[in-house]
């Protein structure tokens, strides 16, 4: 089994479609962001304050390296960034988790833990400037994904379904 990359904009469910998915099949999962978190002993948002982005990108960098050569059988959600790595498709099958912007932020803000989500991201800190980094990000998105699976209005039970389907004449 190959490896599925699960790439979308911050919010969109990327962890939650990969525990779903694992549910009801052969996968194991991991996220970027976790691995990341494990290597440095801190939260993303604090790596963002201390070091600044940069640095963040270059530990995504690794953990891509990482993933390429050392990772099989898994789904592997992926911080909303971490899409730019350059051998992404040397990892795996990519899956586009795709939503339009306000549903993404009316998903987040609906989830019982909606403070907390938004404020352990730092990029949506501002909902403008964040509505600006979607829309350059959506296209690069779009290029890149082998699948892409539209997530609005759908239960992460009804992603999950269609994304095992949709993959398997991949694997
Ligand atoms: C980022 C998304 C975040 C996290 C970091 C940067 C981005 O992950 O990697 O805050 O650049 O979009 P989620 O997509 O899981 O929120």
């Amino acid at each position: 089994m190959k490896n599925i990359v699960l790439i979308g904009f911050m919010g969109v469910g990327k962890g939650s479609v990969a525990r779903e998915v694992i549910k009801n099949s052969e996968y194991m999962t991991m996220d970027t962001d976790d691995l990341i978190e494990s290597m440095e002993n801190r939260r993303v948002k604090k790596i963002f304050e201390s070091e600044g982005e940069e640095y963040f990108r270059n530990l995504e960098k690794n953990v891509a390296l990482w993933l390429q050569d050392s990772v099989k059988n898994t789904l592997i959600s992926t911080g909303g960034g971490f899409y730019k790595q350059k051998n992404l498709k040397k990892i795996g099958i990519i899956v586009l988790l795709d939503s339009p912007f306000d549903e993404i932020i009316k998903r987040i803000k609906a989830h019982p833990n909606a403070e907390k989500k938004l404020k352990k991201r730092p990029l949506l800190s501002d909902l403008k400037a964040a509505k600006k980094l979607y829309e350059e990000r959506r296209p690069e998105y779009l290029k890149i994904a082998d699948i892409v699976l539209d997530v609005t209005d759908k239960s992460v039970q009804e992603c999950a379904k269609e994304l095992l389907k949709k993959v398997k004449k991949y694997v």
